[in-house]
């Protein structure tokens, strides 16, 4: 069978099945093209929410199929590969940030929302990359825990001179990874393009470019800049998609460090033995999980 062909496959299945297909944008194209709904993890959340089929199959890592769950319960949530976690999600749990929160008890905690359901159960608000510096800045407290990211955590401090915030040792080992040689051995390959940054990366990194924003961000302003030519600097699936989308621009891969293996193991044949009932795994969270998780993925959603 090609590509085409477990494509139409899969497009009928969902149908008959009753099934709405998300895909972060990390995702290879393959997969997006049979996606419902494809975007950053705010975008998806928020979609996760309003779909009316029965059935939701993430293409994507644990802690997005997890929020989609916490969001509607009443529906079925499937991962579509039972292996894809988030390196920056696991390096956290509810034990570790309860010894932190006693350290802190006056200070409102934010969590990333790459972090696990039971974690989210004990902090304040989530937010995401497009939606941290906003949510931070609508938020009455000043002294403000930031957990995992202590990247993104340090680009929102930048962002909100007037709150106290506190970080933890936390956040993407493979945004982390990108150092100042990097950006400076892709400008000067690709002198006229411009540096589009995700948050995840260091302080040094971000410092250098042109532009710093979640993946639809980077996206959005790729698609809608009147310049030509651009080096990426998140997972390396965004420069191929967007290559796709301007075939008259340049997309220049920062450094093949950038290519996250959780966001990489789901496969089109993955999606198609989920909705075949051979693969990928049913999310479940009990209900106390459900209820105090919710609560601050809906002050993301408010105050967002
Ligand atoms: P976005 O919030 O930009 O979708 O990023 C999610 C992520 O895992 C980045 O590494
Ligand atoms: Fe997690 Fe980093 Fe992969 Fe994003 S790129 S899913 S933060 S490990």
């Amino acid at each position: 069978m090609n590509i085409a062909q477990l494509q139409q496959k899969i497009n009928e299945l969902k149908k008959q099945k009753d099934v709405c297909i998300l895909a972060h944008s990390y995702q290879a194209h393959e997969i997006l093209e049979i996606a419902d709904f494809t975007g950053d993890s705010y975008k998806l959340s928020v979609d996760a929410s309003k779909v009316e089929n029965k059935n939701i199959l993430m293409c994507g890592v644990r802690f997005m199929a997890e929020t989609c769950k916490i969001l509607s319960p009443e529906k079925t949530v499937y991962l579509a590969q039972p292996t894809a976690g988030c390196s920056m999600a696991d390096q956290m749990d509810k034990q570790l940030i309860s010894q932190v929160k006693e350290m802190y008890p006056d200070y409102a905690v934010v969590a990333y929302i790459n972090t696990t359901a039971d974690l989210k159960t004990i902090c304040d608000v989530c937010v995401t990359s497009s939606s941290a510096v906003k949510i931070v800045n609508n938020m009455p407290e000043k002294d403000i825990l930031f957990i995992p990211d202590c990247n993104l955590g340090d680009y929102v401090a930048k962002q909100c001179p007037d709150k106290n915030i506190k970080l933890l040792n936390g956040g993407c080992p493979i945004h982390a990874c990108v150092n100042t040689d990097d950006v400076k051995k892709a400008k000067a390959m690709y002198p006229n393009a411009e540096l589009l940054v995700h948050p995840e990366c260091t302080p040094e990194v971000v410092a250098m470019a042109d532009y710093v924003g979640s993946t639809s961000g980077i996206m959005n302003y790729a698609v809608n800049s009147d310049k030509k030519d651009f080096i990426i600097g998140t997972e390396i699936s965004i420069a191929e998609h967007l290559q796709y989308m301007c075939p008259d621009k340049n997309f220049y891969i920062l450094t093949q460090k950038l290519i996250c293996p959780n966001m990489k193991a789901t496969t089109l044949v993955d999606v198609y033995n989920c909705l075949a009932g051979n693969g990928g795994e049913e999310i479940t969270l009990d209900d106390k999980t459900i209820k105090d998780a919710k609560k601050c993925i809906d002050e993301m959603i408010r105050l967002g």
